[in-house]
């Protein structure tokens, strides 16, 4: 028996007239939650389960209503949702989705182009190689090199060290594979402040957890030079091959900078790879008075920067520059028949720089964030948000009791309130703090631990947050203290 055809009269999808309207409410909708966005907790209440017990165990038989489908998303999913649009979040990073932001993910979505090849959205891979040239301008670093655009700085990293894998010929993991041969122990290095990414990739990739090694950091924070070159020294001696070291410009903790010339000199000595973490912190560069920190970022081999942390870009979007692209290549093309094209050898197929195939068109949005701010609008938010930090910074040096736990060289500061007692006290005293502040719903700040202390972060980082948000987190921390 032949399937009945559906109704040829139909797409089965819902008809643009359905859509017109869907969408003209959604953009009041969107408009609304943006105006009003403290009408939601920025912290829902966290009741594990809650969601999934609201929702169908079954998915439906029958099509439903877009109308109720929608509703079902104000009542169940809105409400429990943690708000990162909210201004009072000041966790981890903070982020924005910003309104060209949203319109270029909307075109992206609509859209639907697949980048893969150059022949399936030349424009979309044309514009993600000049909108990463931009990224590359922004920040200071010098032409020539090669952009493409992630979905996460996990990503990027992985591809950093892939590359560093591939940079000695002998080794040629890409053929052999790294199992079942006499191969000296590849060595990765990092400081103790460094995102678990380059751990994850050194796992995903066959490196292994226990060959990244973690170089020693200063009062500061900062990888120490000198510990790096004998972590090195120590390998060579040992038998190990090392292969890239990572330097963090902005680590997730504290926001310290590792000395990036430092470590350059070291890498071009060693002959390894240099990567630069810059995930949340490279959108610095582009404000002149914070340019050197970058100092030695030129002549590293790779840098992550994430425009889905601190430039405006809605999720998710990393951008991963690259001095050699070859290496990239060497690590990952591979073009089967099907994917063959005349033009291969004269354009950019971003499939032959990365594990994936699919291509996503997130140069849209990020090309419509920076036109829409330009640099000095991007430059005067940036330095913006360090001067809120660095007011609340002060706020709490001068309280009695609070003490600033780390350099703020942008805008995080780390802080704890100190009390009589060991450490394991404070920093109980500390976590009940964050936690009393949290329920209120206002704020949402983020901890962290620093040479074994609990300390508590403020990350400035979304567009709306203003002064009166950090008053209102400073208001609600001093009575915390006081109370746990
Ligand atoms: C310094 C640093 N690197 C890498 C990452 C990972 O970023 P992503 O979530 O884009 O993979 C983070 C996340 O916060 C980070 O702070």
């Amino acid at each position: 028996m032949p399937t009945p055809a559906p109704d040829s009269s139909q797409t089965g999808d819902l008809s643009l007239d359905e859509y017109r309207s869907r969408a003209t409410a959604l953009v009041e909708w969107i408009a609304t939650y943006l105006e009003h966005p403290e009408r939601y907790p920025v912290l829902p209440p966290l009741e594990p389960g809650a969601t999934l017990a609201a929702l169908a165990d079954e998915p439906p038989e029958e099509p439903e209503p877009l109308g109720v489908i929608l509703d079902d998303f104000n009542r169940q999913i809105v409400p429990r949702l943690t708000h990162w649009n909210h201004p009072g979040f000041l966790a981890y990073f903070a982020n924005t989705a910003s309104v060209p932001g949203m319109l270029g993910e909307m075109l992206a979505t609509a859209l639907n182009t697949n980048a893969m090849l150059w022949r399936t959205g030349p424009a979309a891979a044309e514009l993600e190689e000049r909108t990463t040239d931009w990224m590359r301008q922004l920040i200071g670093l010098p032409p020539e090199w090669f952009g493409m655009i992630t979905d996460l700085a996990s990503t990027s990293t992985l591809y950093a060290l892939a590359a560093a894998r591939e940079l000695d010929p002998a080794l040629d993991v890409r053929r052999k594979g790294l199992s079942g041969r006499a191969l000296p122990a590849l060595r990765v290095y990092c400081s103790d402040q460094a995102h678990s990414s380059v751990h994850k990739a050194a796992m995903t990739l066959g490196i292994g957890l226990d060959n990244v090694v973690a170089v020693e950091s200063d009062a500061e924070f900062r990888m120490r030079p000198e510990a790096l070159e004998r972590a090195i020294a120590s390998d060579r001696a040992a038998g190990h091959r090392p292969i890239a070291v990572v330097g963090v410009l902005g680590t997730t903790s504290s926001t310290s900078v590792d000395p990036l010339a430092a470590i350059a000199d070291i890498a071009t000595r060693e002959q390894i790879w240099f990567h630069v973490d810059a995930a949340y912190a490279g959108v610095a560069g582009a404000v002149p008075e914070l340019r050197h920190h970058f100092a030695g970022m030129e002549r590293a081999d790779s840098v992550v920067i994430n425009p889905h942390k601190w430039l405006f870009t809605p999720m998710d979007c990393s951008v991963f520059l690259v001095r050699r692209p070859e290496a990239l290549r060497r690590a990952f093309s591979v073009i089967p028949a099907y994917l063959e094209t005349a033009e291969q050898d004269t354009v950019t197929n971003y499939m032959d720089y990365g594990f994936q195939l699919g291509h996503r068109f997130r140069a849209l949005k990020l090309w419509m964030v920076i036109r829409a701010f330009g640099a000095r609008g991007i430059a005067t938010r940036i330095r913006h948000h360090c001067a809120l930090a660095a007011e609340f910074a002060g706020w709490v040096a001068a309280a009695p009791g609070w003490a600033v736990e780390a350099p703020h060289p942008f805008s995080v500061v780390c802080f704890r309130h100190v009390i009589e007692g060991d450490e394991s006290r404070i920093n109980e005293h500390n976590a009940r703090i964050l936690d009393l502040v949290n329920a209120s719903g206002d704020v949402f700040l983020s901890h962290t631990v620093l040479r074994g202390r609990y300390v508590i972060r403020v990350a400035v980082g979304n567009l709306r947050t203003e002064r009166s948000h950090l008053a209102r987190a400073w208001e609600l921390l001093r009575t915390a203290s006081a109370t746990s």
